[in-house]
């Protein structure tokens, strides 16, 4: 990637080349590529005219920056969306062969009225989505009468033969079908969870259950406000789709929430990811609308999360949603450092110093009657990130009160956490640190805490830490990563 050496770019999350990026869009696997389509403001580094910026990767973790692949035009700027491979050219675009489709919100001011008016439309590309067409005949759905009407995430349902639509309308999302992309027919509605905001960026899929071979649907939604942590965040449904409605399993009131950092958001899955690898993988965006456009950052603005794995996992009877890095990082990594079974106590702190700020780092710890055990990160002189466990309230936490820069916005100092039960005193943490990022996945996935920092380039030193008593850190190892 282009521009590494500006400051706070990571090392191997995805950045634009430079200027605005928000979302994730189009995200499609075809012919060997993973494409990433993102909302893009090419003229600056707020959010603007919306377009699609692009790029490919062979292996989720080296990306190649593209030409913008889709434009303004007269039925507006181009809000987010999905693309899909039209395997059986139902659209008719492709002379019977295979192409790209993309579906995605066309959103405009009323030319006599100036309301605001959120269309679907398609456009399609039969060149590996090198180059696009805008479908003559868009917009190709209207919103019967809510402005707040977007974020289309479409796929194949194979059993009915049918494209199925999820869209965020207000604080519910709408389900739609259509034979061949171009027609489309209201099927239901579904709300629940929280609905303290406008519901965004929606997605629903089947989803392996570990270690078993049975598959439920999950369905995640964004809402902004009123997410756990403030301001913009996810939550997901895990149920049944039967190709007409949703059906929630748990009581659809009460949110499970994606992650319980304040620093992920419009989640969206790749689609057609060939059966023989058989993973549901997603990245996020990684700020959060209360100040994802005063962020300080220069000549580009805003990341994503880390390609992550989903799966659900049978929690005290149900089904959870488990992330965890995709195992591709893994070809990154240049130094290793490890340790084994090292006591932690109040007098005696572990201190690795400088192993910087690009970091994979795998941590299994015995909680030994500590009320608080943490790891300070991006450790310098006058500032640390803090990533912890308090026992007394079962609470996984990361602090970044004094992490660098967060006077920029209100809403960025603070500390976050998440309710998570230790296993005995047993602590599994991974934690990815990437200069302006950390990204914490306990107990194997079923946790995860993602949230932005911005301290110095030279703070790169960590300490394990106990309030008081012990902690017993069976072992440790830091894979330092540069893609
Ligand atoms: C979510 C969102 C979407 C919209 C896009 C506009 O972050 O507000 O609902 O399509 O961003 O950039």
């Amino acid at each position: 990637m282009e521009h590494m050496t500006e400051r706070f770019r990571p090392a191997y999350h995805f950045t634009p080349a430079a200027h605005w990026m928000n979302d994730p869009n189009g995200m499609v696997f075809f012919e060997g590529e993973y494409h990433l389509f993102y909302q893009h403001n090419p003229d600056d580094i707020v959010h603007g005219p919306m377009y699609w910026g692009h790029a490919v990767s062979r292996d989720l973790v080296h990306w190649q920056h593209l030409p913008i692949g889709l434009k303004p035009d007269h039925n507006g700027v181009i809000f987010s969306g999905s693309a899909v491979v039209d395997w059986k050219d139902t659209t008719g675009f492709f002379h019977g062969q295979p192409g790209l489709v993309a579906i995605f919100t066309h959103h405009r001011r009323h030319p006599e009225s100036g309301a605001a008016e959120q269309r679907q439309s398609l456009a399609y590309s039969s060149d590996r989505g090198r180059t696009w067409t805008m479908y003559a005949g868009n917009p190709v759905l209207e919103s019967p009468e809510e402005p707040d009407f977007r974020d289309p995430k479409v796929f194949w349902h194979e059993s009915e033969q049918r494209w199925i639509m999820v869209l965020a309308v207000k604080n519910k999302v709408s389900f739609y079908s259509s034979p061949n992309l171009k027609e489309w027919s209201f099927l239901s509605h579904f709300s629940g969870g929280s609905q303290a905001g406008v519901w965004e960026c929606p997605d629903m899929f089947p989803l392996q259950v570990e270690e078993t071979n049975d598959f439920k649907w999950v369905l995640e939604v964004d809402i902004n406000p009123g997410a756990v942590a403030g301001g913009s965040g996810g939550q997901y449904f895990v149920g049944n789709f039967d190709g007409q409605r949703f059906i929630p399993d748990d009581p659809a009131d009460s949110p499970l929430w994606l992650d319980y950092g304040k620093d992920h958001y419009a989640g969206v899955s790749w689609s057609d990811v060939p059966a023989a690898d058989g993973r549901r993988l997603w990245l996020g965006w990684m700020s959060n609308w209360q100040y994802a456009n005063h962020t300080p950052t220069s000549g580009w603005r805003n990341a994503m999360t880390v390609p992550r794995q989903l799966q659900l996992r049978s929690v005290g009877g149900r089904l959870r949603l488990v992330q965890t890095p995709v195992h591709e990082i893994q070809s990154l990594r240049t130094d290793e450092t490890r340790l084994k079974s090292v006591s932690i106590t109040h007098q005696q702190p572990l201190q690795v110093a400088a192993v910087g700020q690009c970091l994979d780092m795998q941590l299994d710890v015995q909680l030994q009657g500590c009320t608080e055990w943490g790891i300070r990160l991006c450790k310098g002189q006058n500032e640390e990130t803090l990533v912890g466990y308090d026992s007394s309230k079962q609470e996984l936490f990361v602090d970044r009160t004094h992490s660098g820069l967060v006077d920029f916005h209100p809403e960025f100092t603070g500390r976050r956490s998440a309710p998570l039960a230790s296993n005995d005193g047993e602590l599994s943490l991974r934690i990815l640190v990437d200069r302006c990022s950390v990204e914490v996945f306990a107990q194997d996935g079923l946790v995860s805490i993602t949230e932005l920092i911005f301290p110095d380039a030279a703070s790169g030193d960590l300490e394990l830490f106990v309030k008081d008593n012990a902690a017993l850190l069976h072992q440790m190892t830091i894979h330092t990563l540069q893609a």
